[in-house]
């Protein structure tokens, strides 16, 4: 089986063919999620939740997610591996190319992923410029979250909006090679969609997105703190798990 380049990734945007993207973080759902014809496999540090048990993603360390994608690379064969960076693990740009390094080189990550903000655009620049493919994550950025009020839609009133897509702008011009949205309006899904030339994956950003991710465990239906309220409980009416990634892998390929 060939293995799925950024190029070909890119491709089915140009294409509008639908990107389907799910999390994994051990060998074994991997090899099944790569199976069914996933195109990206994440390792997420929503690994901090539903694999550690534990209410936020902060904890997380770089050893951690290294080992994840250590064992998720030897389940796959076809899919494009993109490996989260933790929190505090990119905040200098030497830091963050020594870490996506480890991630890259040593543990079988293609890409790496960021969540973004305004101050962190350097590190892309400097990422990029090593030719470290990375992908952003804007909207609800996890790590940055604090408080249970800041779960919530984003980019609903036009001045957030606006704001999103500048900001997803301005991560693509930094060098970012696919961008991930977490929980924005579908007007903004699509404006970020349409405006930017690099693949936009939405998670809880509606339907017309370049393609869709979601938590692995959530499709399963066995997530530890819950299913989100984005979460189309659809899929869990199909019995047999592999139905239920069949039927997200179909669904996003017609987003
Ligand atoms: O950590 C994760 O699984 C993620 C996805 C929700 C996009 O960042």
């Amino acid at each position: 089986m060939t293995k799925i380049s950024l190029k070909k990734i890119s491709s089915l945007k140009k294409n509008n063919k639908g990107i389907a993207s799910l999390t994994a973080y051990d060998a074994s759902f991997a090899k099944i999620i790569d199976n069914c014809g996933i195109d990206i496999i994440l390792v997420g540090d929503s690994l901090g939740e539903v694999i550690q048990g534990n209410k936020n993603t902060h904890s997380v360390t770089l050893s951690e997610i290294a080992y994840h994608t250590k064992i998720v690379s030897k389940g796959i064969d076809r899919a494009y591996l993109i490996s989260d960076m933790p929190k505090h693990t990119y905040q200098k740009p030497k830091q963050a190319i020594q870490n996506a390094n480890l991630l890259i080189k040593k543990s079988g990550a293609d890409m790496v992923k960021i969540e973004c903000n305004n101050k962190n655009l350097n590190i892309i620049k400097a990422l990029s410029e090593k030719n470290i493919p990375v992908c952003g994550h804007i909207g609800l950025t996890p790590q940055f979250i604090l408080k249970k009020s800041q779960f919530r839609k984003f980019g609903v009133k036009k001045a957030e909006h606006n704001m999103l897509v500048e900001q997803a702008m301005l991560v693509e011009e930094a060098g970012a090679k696919i961008l991930i949205v977490e929980c924005v309006s579908e007007k903004t899904g699509l404006e970020i969609s349409s405006n930017l030339k690099i693949p936009v994956i939405g998670i809880g950003s509606g339907k017309f997105c370049d393609g869709q991710i979601l938590v692995l465990y959530d499709l399963l239906g066995i997530s530890f703190n819950g299913i989100p309220k984005f979460f189309n409980q659809g899929y869990l009416k199909l019995n047999k798990f592999t139905d239920r990634i069949k039927k997200f892998i179909k669904d996003s390929k017609n987003t």
